[in-house]
């Protein structure tokens, strides 16, 4: 590194690319985005000037190639995730890269590898941990102000499915949505997922299903320690994205509501009301993005290891690969029937 100030190059200028060049550009004095890629150079183009990014890149190869850039965010499709991170840590580059890092476990044990070898560091992106709600029911847990945990339960709805062309992509309703949810369980109970069995169907929208996918899910988890979970998945909530936990233990229980743009209600003759729900994850997570990347940053320019490891990016896969597993078979799934 040059100066104390991280250098960074983005791949992918999508969705979640936009969220990070936000706040690199407006909220992290500590790192300044130098280039920005996308096979889509007019996606790149427009990011670049929303965002004061001097450099739009011709490919990711520019970009790994670059001495001046220190890390790199992977924000491009998840297949292309693991070739990715294995040329950028080649290239002696530390990695953020997005959830989940791949489809299969042998393409992430490559990436771990070669990350490993290179010896740069690697953050996934699951964002929820840093959401301050979901922190406060961890350090529950933690610090044992409600007992010992027995029962969570994770409530995680979409507003409205992504288009269809991301759906073919994205590996599935369990690799690409409930990812976040398996991440969750285990960091907010501190333990390891050791089964799980899910139903699901589809109940929004006959096309997700014509495109192999599932939109509707339940999946019970039972965890080592013995604390039972479960998950409730939907691609569409009519009120909006509905993002809740409720964790019981021993000597109490800790839950976590909505978000909400204000804290109004209306009163009127016939009922009390209130505005939905923040609309998304780009609106209800921005604060937990911010403090991911702020977390990543600090970690590369501090030298320590970063927060969300190769390993919780691995895991989570392993839970989703199970769940899918399940459905299929109509049976509780071992993970380690999946690891082996
Ligand atoms: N953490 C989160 O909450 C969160 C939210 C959304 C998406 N994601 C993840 O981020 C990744 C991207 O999702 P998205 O919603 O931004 O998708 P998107 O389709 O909106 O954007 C992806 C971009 O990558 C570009 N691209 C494709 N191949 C490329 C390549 N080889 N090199 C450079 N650019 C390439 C595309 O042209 C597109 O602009 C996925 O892995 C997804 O699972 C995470």
């Amino acid at each position: 590194m040059t100066t104390n100030k991280l250098h960074i190059g983005i791949i992918g200028a999508g969705r979640i690319g936009k969220v990070h060049a936000e706040t690199l550009a407006f909220r992290l004095p500590d790192a300044q985005t130098v280039a920005i890629t996308d096979v889509n150079r007019e996606a790149a183009q427009s990011v670049a000037a929303r965002f004061n990014i001097p450099r739009v890149a011709a490919s990711s190869a520019e970009i790994l190639a670059d001495p001046q850039i220190d890390a790199v965010l992977i924000c491009s499709p998840t297949p292309t995730h693991t070739d990715l991170i294995i040329q950028a840590a080649q290239a002696g580059k530390h990695i953020f890269c997005e959830k989940p890092i791949a489809f299969s476990l042998a393409q992430i044990d490559a990436a771990l590898a070669a990350v490993s070898s290179a010896g740069v560091q690697l953050q996934i992106g699951f964002n929820r941990r840093f959401d301050s709600n979901f922190a406060r029911v961890r350090q529950a847990v933690a610090s044992g102000e409600i007992g010992t945990p027995s029962l969570l339960q994770i409530i995680s709805r979409d507003p409205a499915p992504p288009p269809l062309s991301y759906i073919r992509s994205s590996g599935g309703i369990f690799l690409d949505m409930t990812i976040h949810d398996f991440d969750m369980a285990r960091f907010l109970i501190g333990d390891e997922v050791e089964e799980i069995y899910t139903t699901a169907g589809v109940m929004v929208d006959p096309a997700i299903g014509q495109a192999g996918d599932l939109d509707t899910a339940l999946t019970v988890l039972r965890f080592r320690n013995g604390v039972i979970g479960s998950i409730d998945n939907s691609r569409k909530a009519a009120y909006g994205y509905d993002q809740r936990v409720e964790i019981l233990g021993s000597k109490g229980k800790i839950d976590t509501g909505n978000c909400y743009p204000n804290q109004a209600t209306v009163s009127g003759a016939t009922s009390v009301y209130r505005d939905l729900p923040l609309n998304f994850f780009m609106e209800r997570y921005t604060e937990s993005f911010a403090s991911e990347m702020r977390s990543f940053v600090s970690a590369v320019l501090e030298r320590r290891p970063t927060v969300v490891t190769g390993i919780d990016g691995r895991i989570p896969v392993a839970m989703a690969l199970a769940a899918r597993k399940s459905y299929d078979e109509h049976r509780p799934v071992r993970i380690e029937e999946v690891v082996a």
